[in-house]
């Protein structure tokens, strides 16, 4: 299969060169990353150690070729850009797969892809980028793809994925997965990045109150636009992630100490301005939104 991932970062770049082994896989990112990538190979470290040499571009007119599978991995405030070069250049003939967190990837694809090119994957495995060329591999954990419209090439994505060693499952509802674990991320990622605290304090009394609410509210959002999410059963999923990365510090807080943009306007913030729209006023969801962009501002 031919693959190519568009925002070769931390996850772009493990899932791509895990992939590269039984595919034709190009990581498309920035200059030095990819320079780097050219002279020695990928350097992974962690849970997975090797070097992987594979083809790495920095521009999408070095790409000779069509892929089948264009896998999106940048943040989700440079999806647009992203689906806008992919369209300019290959056009719509071709699959499309956002790989990201946040509630807006699947709509901004919806908007240019026909429903049976787009395919959705999310992943609890966890990868830092360490320096241009070298990214560790900090933790194993389990990938679920879905597809908007049955599609058969799923079938055939996902043996991929298995054969790359992720451990993965296919969604007969991806869309509600995604909610699901956006909520998840709405809970743990403002509150960990406001404070500056590990997941695990979010168990403190006051904190545990608010991560209950924010639950609650976003839950509320959802049933808007008919996903139904079970409140105990999504609760229960939240502490269980929170236990797992207690000692961690989450992807949000990570990029407020880095000085870099947060993507809280594709999870509190799209909760947020949909509740408007669906009559559920998100006031928890408003108010980590705008506190998250006060420590974007103050570094
Ligand atoms: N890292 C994880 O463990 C993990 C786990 C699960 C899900 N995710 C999700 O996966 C997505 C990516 O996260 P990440 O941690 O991998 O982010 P990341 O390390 O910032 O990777 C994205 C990369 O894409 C590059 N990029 C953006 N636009 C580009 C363009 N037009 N051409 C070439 N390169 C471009 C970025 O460069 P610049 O930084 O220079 O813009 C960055 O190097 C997010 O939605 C995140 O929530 C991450």
């Amino acid at each position: 299969m031919r693959i190519l991932v568009f925002g070769a970062g931390a996850i772009g770049s493990l899932f791509g060169a895990k992939l590269s082994k039984y595919n034709n896989v190009t990581l498309l990112g920035r200059e030095e990353h990819i320079q780097k990538i050219r002279e020695r190979g990928l350097i992974i470290r962690g849970k997975t150690r090797a070097i992987f040499h594979l083809n790495a571009i920095s521009r999408l007119e070095d790409y000779k070729t069509e892929p089948d599978i264009v896998i999106i991995t940048v943040k989700s405030y440079d999806t647009d850009t992203a689906l806008k070069n992919i369209i300019d250049y290959f056009g719509k003939d071709i699959y499309v797969m956002s790989l990201q967190n946040g509630l807006d990837n699947v709509e901004k694809m919806r908007k240019l892809f026909d429903e049976e090119k787009i395919i959705v994957g999310l992943t609890t495995e966890a990868s830092l980028f360490l320096k241009p060329g070298e990214i560790e591999h900090t933790g194993r954990g389990k990938t679920t793809i879905g597809s908007l419209k049955n599609t058969r090439f799923l079938e055939q994505l996902y043996q991929e994925f298995v054969k790359a060693g992720f451990e993965t499952r296919i969604s007969n509802n991806i869309e509600r997965d995604v909610w699901r674990k956006a909520i998840v991320n709405a809970c743990i990622n403002p509150l960990t990045a406001i404070f500056g605290i590990k997941n695990g304090v979010l168990k403190n009394k006051v904190l545990s109150e608010i991560v209950r609410d924010i639950c609650r509210e976003s839950i509320e959002v959802a049933r808007g636009v008919g996903i139904e999410i079970d409140y105990e059963d999504m609760l229960r999923e939240i502490w269980e992630v929170i236990d797992l990365t207690s000692e961690n510090l989450s992807s949000m807080l990570q990029s407020i100490i880095k000085g870099r943009k947060t993507e809280i306007d594709s999870i509190n913030g799209y909760i947020y301005n949909l509740g408007k729209k669906v009559g559920v006023e998100a006031k928890i969801n408003k108010l980590l939104t705008e506190l998250v962009k006060i420590r974007e501002e103050f570094k």
